[in-house]
């Protein structure tokens, strides 16, 4: 009899839905093969599945909010299945902690970012009738040992997690609280992914932290790999092997860093480093220990090191007691670095957080809309701009799979990480790299022709 029901269980599907930051993304490739290993399926159907597994994402309100609203359809679909299992992974369950359980009658489990290789002992105490937690942050965890079932893939791209946690004190930000401290993944098993997904026909991997530019590692021999280093490894995996990297913090982004960049043609010339603001005053109010100078002359490095490289970024707008002029110092800041593409927001206040326990969320809402719609304005522009440069210029393009609209065309990213759309001829194939000349653009889109 036990022995049925365990073999009833064999083969259980498994639905997981990610929200947040590509490193929720990537982590939810982990939990899928800790599941694997388990006997589980994954299914593209919440309907159908056994387990679903929400990975959320803390760090604005909305999209806590987000996650709230969707596990209300999961629960629908419970009460047609009441043997369903509902788990809540990632930063909200490590917030939230126990009061999830409390507040959302039909989650069975939840789980923070550290403590994934619990999961099927979890799973086993739902089975045996109770509800599960562990929240448990770890000094050590990087799950470094665990391939990652690649998720919706492409076949040609994917993430690479090299580190976990974050040490920054930004005052905004909930992440500190979610993810714990920071610890840096052993290098020798970061280059044996790349390699690994060399092999399996991935021509882009994109290296994953909060912050990759502290990435240290001391391996057995007593040297330190920093990111310079790592880069250049996973650099030297192979020259058809395209290697990105986000996120990259202003104050830790070394000369050392940029010339790997420069050093390597397979390295991308394509950094994004949020500013969230354009104000010294606020910069230090929001704790990022650089200013509006130090930023100014990173970028400045980044145009003398690599002349033609994309810069992206993020930005707040409306943060505590940011005045008018300030505002207007972070659209002058926009204009002097010209991103081609920025991610914006409205300042949310998040519980917990040295801002929310220091200073007044003062802004009015309307105020923040406005001056975040100003933002969204200007980096239309530039971004438009940035594209019409790249009109009339060869570029070498990954061919990643088919346009949204079409399957006459292809799509695939530039260098500079443009989106890139030009007509399927030849017998060139998603995998392959093609020179593509820019004919036109859309608002975020490059359209062109194979070339060779
Ligand atoms: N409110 C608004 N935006 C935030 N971010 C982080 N915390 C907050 C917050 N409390 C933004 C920052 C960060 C990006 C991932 O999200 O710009 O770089
Ligand atoms: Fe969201 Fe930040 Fe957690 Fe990523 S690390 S899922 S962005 S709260």
């Amino acid at each position: 009899m036990l022995e049925n029901q365990r073999k009833s269980k064999d083969g259980r599907k498994l639905y997981i839905e990610s929200y947040g930051c590509q490193m929720n993304f990537s982590d939810s490739e982990i939990v899928a093969s800790i599941l694997l290993d388990q006997g589980f399926q994954t299914t593209p159907d919440y309907k159908e599945a056994d387990v679903i597994f929400v990975n959320t994402c803390s760090i604005r309100e909305n999209a806590e909010q987000r996650v709230r609203n969707r596990l209300k359809e999961f629960g629908a679909a419970k009460l047609r299945n009441p043997g369903m299992i509902i788990g809540v992974l990632g930063c909200m369950a490590e917030r939230v902690k126990a009061k999830f359980l409390e507040e959302e009658k039909l989650v069975d489990i939840v789980v923070g970012p550290d403590a994934y290789r619990d999961l099927p002992n979890l799973i086993r105490q739902v089975d045996d009738g109770q509800r599960a937690i562990n929240v448990i942050l770890s000094r050590e965890e990087t799950y470094a040992d665990i391939s990652p079932v690649r998720l919706n893939s492409n076949g040609v791209t994917a993430f690479i997690s090299i580190m976990r946690g974050c040490d920054n004190m930004c005052s905004f930000c909930v992440v500190r609280f979610t993810r714990g401290r920071e610890r840096s993944r052993d290098p020798e098993s970061i280059v044996r992914e790349a390699e690994d997904l060399f092999r399996n026909g991935y021509r882009e991997v994109t290296l994953l932290g909060q912050n990759v530019d502290s990435y240290k590692f001391k391996d057995s021999s007593g040297r330190v790999v920093n990111f310079a280093n790592l880069l250049a490894l996973v650099a030297e995996v192979n020259p058809e092997l395209r290697v990105r990297f986000s996120t990259s913090h202003p104050k830790d982004i070394t000369d050392e860093v940029l010339h790997t960049i420069a050093a390597h043609s397979n390295v991308c010339n394509y950094i994004h480093l949020p500013v969230q603001s354009g104000s010294s005053r606020v910069l230090k109010l929001m704790n990022r220990t650089y200013d509006r100078d130090w930023y100014i002359n990173r970028v400045d490095a980044i145009r003398r090191i690599i002349p033609d490289c994309g810069i992206s970024t993020d930005i707040i707008t409306g943060f505590c007691s940011e005045t008018e002029e300030e505002h207007q110092e972070t659209l002058s800041i926009m204009d002097y670095v010209q991103y081609v593409y920025a991610y914006m927001f409205a300042y949310s206040e998040r519980p917990g957080t040295l801002a929310a326990k220091r200073y007044d969320d003062d802004v009015p809402e309307d105020v923040k809309k406005r001056r975040l719609q100003e933002v969204v304005d200007k980096q239309r522009a530039h971004s438009a701009l940035r594209l019409q440069h790249q009109v009339g210029k060869v570029h070498k393009v990954l061919i990643e799979g088919f346009s949204k609209r079409s399957d006459k065309d292809f799509s695939g990213r530039n260098d500079q990480n443009s989106m890139v759309v030009f007509p399927v001829t030849g017998n060139f194939k998603v995998g392959d790299y093609v020179n593509v000349i820019g004919e036109s653009c859309t608002s975020a889109t490059l359209i062109g022709r194979i070339v060779s």
